[in-house]
């Protein structure tokens, strides 16, 4: 089959960690027949520099072209400055609502000869495989007004937390679908002691819960969900949640897998159901102080490629191929510094590339 990607290095480690998924990419089209043609497009800072925005039309009108998005990574100090116009963010959220990319699927799963690498004791994260979706073009990152003012008695901000009864439908069935895929408990998060956004999203989801019988709905608010997190994260299968909670929740979630180098990422414009149109990105961001010196981990990003295998592509023997590959380069010792330990062998990006390239092969 030919696939065309759209392929989106951004900037930091960006550039460093999508060439070593390219190799896994191309590996896999050599085994398993398939020609992937790959068009590149600047975001982010290296975008501003380069075109004076973060996300020109011109991207954004050669992703809608292609059959998925693949993308590195955006932002950098450079262009943090508050005051500043743009920001390389802003292409981001402009790609993601671009491209309706409402529906974030963020797995994390603690891979057994990494269970050392957390922060946490290793009983606490033993055997945690869960899936966060989190909504993704919507409520207080797109709600409307948010402006910042002044007024007579200093200066003044607003951002708005709006959710329409379709957004929260939509999302909460590509939650209960991929629930049904994997063991059947969907926890949704909100805060619905407090917000009226939640409380529509709380009834909506017993609504939608009616359509999946075979599904346990548990409603859980966002404080107490954060510490179930530290506390007992294995209970957790799918969990589902609004766009702010989900940023937050899976930046702590991430945590419980060792290293943030290690988490692949979906964008979905619809339910997965044989080919989604979506991007894939790791979750991590541009790592500015770690670029340019052949230490990222690529394995996030290799694993979003393995993502767009099973969702975009619906190829999931390759898909699988991709996973197994990081595996096996895991279990023969082989660790990049952020999840080295003792006793393994260092490597660097592209080391780790290769490595998982050559395992795809076979
Ligand atoms: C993420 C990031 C983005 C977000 C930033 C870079 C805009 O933190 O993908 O989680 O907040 O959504
Ligand atoms: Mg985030």
């Amino acid at each position: 089959m030919e696939f065309n990607v759209a392929v989106l290095r951004g900037d930091g480690i960006g550039p460093e960690v999508i060439t070593e998924a390219l190799k896994a990419l191309q590996v896999v089209g050599e085994k398993f027949g398939h020609s992937f043609y790959l068009h590149d497009g600047l975001i982010g800072g290296v975008a501003i520099d380069t075109l004076g925005t973060a996300l020109a039309d011109e991207t954004l009108r050669m992703c809608k072209q292609c059959d998925t998005v693949l993308l590195g990574s955006v932002g950098g100090s450079k262009w943090d400055d508050p005051q500043a116009k743009i920001h390389p963010e802003d292409g981001l959220l402009a790609l993601r609502k671009g491209l309706k990319l409402f529906a974030n699927l963020r797995p994390v799963k603690v891979l057994p000869m990494l269970v050392d690498s957390a922060n946490l004791k290793p009983e606490v994260v033993r055997g945690v495989d869960l899936m966060v979706v989190r909504e993704l073009t919507g409520g207080l990152y797109f709600g409307q007004p948010k402006r910042q003012w002044r007024t007579p008695k200093g200066r003044q901000a607003v951002d708005t937390l709006a959710y329409s009864e379709v957004e929260i439908e939509r999302i909460l069935r590509v939650g209960f679908e991929l629930a049904l895929s994997r063991r059947n408990k969907l926890t949704s998060v909100d805060k619905a002691n407090v917000l009226q956004s939640s409380r529509l999203w709380r009834q909506i989801a017993t609504e939608v819960s009616a359509d999946y019988p075979d599904v346990e709905l548990q409603h859980m608010l966002v404080d107490a969900c954060a510490m179930r997190f530290i506390q007992c994260p294995a209970e957790f299968d799918v969990l589902v949640t609004g766009n702010m909670f989900g940023d937050i929740l899976t930046d702590e979630a991430s945590m419980l897998a060792g290293s943030m180098g290690m988490l692949p990422s979906a964008s979905l414009a619809g339910i997965p159901r044989g080919k989604t149109f979506g991007m894939y990105e790791p979750i991590h961001g541009s790592a500015p102080s770690r670029a340019g010196q052949d230490l990222a981990n690529p394995i996030a990003t290799i694993l979003s490629v393995a993502m767009m295998l099973r969702y975009s592509f619906a190829l999931e023997t390759e898909a699988q191929a991709v996973e197994n590959a990081v595996l096996a380069t895991l279990e023969q010792g082989y660790r990049t510094y952020d999840i080295m330990s003792e006793g393994k062998i260092r490597v660097g990006t592209k080391e780790t590339g290769d490595l998982i390239a050559q395992k795809v092969k076979g």
